[in-house]
Parts: structure tokens; sequence; C-alpha cells
């Protein structure tokens, strides 16, 4: 595993947008892994910029997400087939056609078209993460073992309580998720993690400096044989 330092989410957002842009330069038609969540906004924003200046062109660029609620239609506010729309399809010459967002309404056959379809483009070229408070990634909560590939799970009280800023309440937010699983995101060739600030940092040390557990998901990247966790101080500052 690789760590690149940034001062802060600024240049995080940076480094880790430059990753994304010279997968897209080397593959026009890669296909990226995204995420949701406040950790890549940065990024997207960058590469939006990138786009409306004629330096990037997405249009051969296929895409799949890691996850959804469970619940919500793509129409939702807070659902992350709208958050990704809002934060970066919308703003780049990407075909939605290409884009894809687990269903969260569509029942538990979603998981296995979902895992077909990575499988159907070839695997993931890139995948970028970002890392909850207990160390999960995508909504791969801590468990008693990893996932393999797309399921549906029950999301933990402190996923829940850490998402709820974006929602009316608690009650809002949805009880469970579909996610892309372990297996899925270490299959990716390279991989690509974005944390920032301090609220990351325990969760960063538990993942990368500590035994690899499925009580904290994202320890298992210690495994990958590409990956980046592109992180800024204060996200580094317990190790
Ligand atoms: C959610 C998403 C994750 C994301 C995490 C962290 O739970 N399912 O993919 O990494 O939030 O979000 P943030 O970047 O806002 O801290």
């Amino acid at each position: 595993m690789r760590i690149l330092r940034t001062k802060d989410y600024d240049a995080m957002s940076a480094a880790a947008a430059r990753l994304i842009a010279a997968q897209i330069t080397l593959k026009p038609n890669c296909v990226l892994g995204l995420a949701t969540g406040s950790s890549p906004v940065g990024a997207y924003q960058n590469l939006i910029a990138w786009n409306k200046a004629g330096e990037l062109d997405f249009s051969a660029v296929r895409s799949v997400n890691l996850d959804e609620y469970a619940g919500l239609n793509p129409d939702h506010d807070q659902s992350y087939a709208y958050f990704m729309r809002h934060n970066l399809f919308d703003h780049v010459n990407i075909d939605l056609a290409n884009t894809n967002v687990p269903s969260g309404v569509s029942g538990d056959e979603e998981c296995q078209r979902y895992d077909q379809l990575i499988q159907d483009f070839g695997g993931i070229d890139l995948q970028l993460l970002g890392l909850g408070v207990n160390g999960h990634i995508g909504f791969n909560e801590p468990d008693d073992h990893f996932s393999l590939g797309t399921h549906k799970v029950t999301l933990t009280e402190s996923t829940r309580q850490a998402n709820k800023r974006f929602f009316a309440s608690l009650d809002e937010v949805p009880t469970h998720a579909y996610t892309m699983g372990v297996r899925d995101i270490l299959q990716a060739r390279r991989v690509v993690m974005v944390a920032s600030g301090t609220n990351k940092a325990q969760a960063i040390k538990d993942a990368f400096f500590g035994p690899v557990t499925p009580q904290v998901p994202a320890s298992i990247l210690q495994y990958h044989k590409d990956f980046i966790l592109v992180a800024d101080e204060e996200a580094l500052s317990l190790v």
C-alpha cells in the first residue's frame, strides 16, 4: 500500500483527481468504481473543471457505484443515484447509459445482476473509496466475516448516526443498503481511498496500522497490490 499525505482536503481532492484523470487518459473506456459521501466530492469538482476545460474526456468512461440505500428510488434526493448525477454525471460528458448505481428498490435479485454487470465489464480498473468512521468501505460494515459479492446489509447505528446529517432526522435514515462486496472491491485493479479530517484518524489507524480483520472492513486493503491511500494530515494524525 502507498500513502499520499496531503496538507488538507483540497490537496487530497486534487491528488485523488489526478489519479482518476490519469486512469481515464491511459484508458478512455476504463471502468471506474465510484463512491459517494463528502470525501470524494472535491475530487469530482476537479474532474468537472478539467472536463469543462477540455482536458479530460468522459465520453467512453463506464462507471459502477459502490452502494445504494435500500428503499430509496433514484430520484430521492438522498439516494446515491441522485448524488452521483448532482455531484458528477450532470456536469461532465459521460453517457448516463454507461453509469451504474445498484438499485435500492429492485429486491435482492439486484445483487446478482450487479455482480454480473461488473464481470461483464471485465472488472473495475480504478475503484475510488471513502472510509466510514467505523472502518466500513462501501456499506460493508464490521462483521465476523468478509463479504464477497453485492449484498444487502443492515446499517449499524454508528453509520446511521454518521449519515443522519444528510436527512431531516435519524428516523429518515434507511436501515438497510445494498453494497458491492469486499471481493468486488479487492478485484479492482487499482484502489484509491480518500480520507480527510480528525474524525477518520482512528479508522485509518485501525484499518492500516493494525491487524486485518472483518471487524475493520477496510483493513483487507492491506493485501491489495495497488492500493493508494490519499489522506490529509488530520486523517493521518494518529499514525
Ligand atoms: C457512507 C458511504 C461510504 C462512505 C462513507 C463515508 O456510509 N456508504 O461509501 O465512504 O459514508 O462518508 P464521508 O465521506 O461523508 O465521511
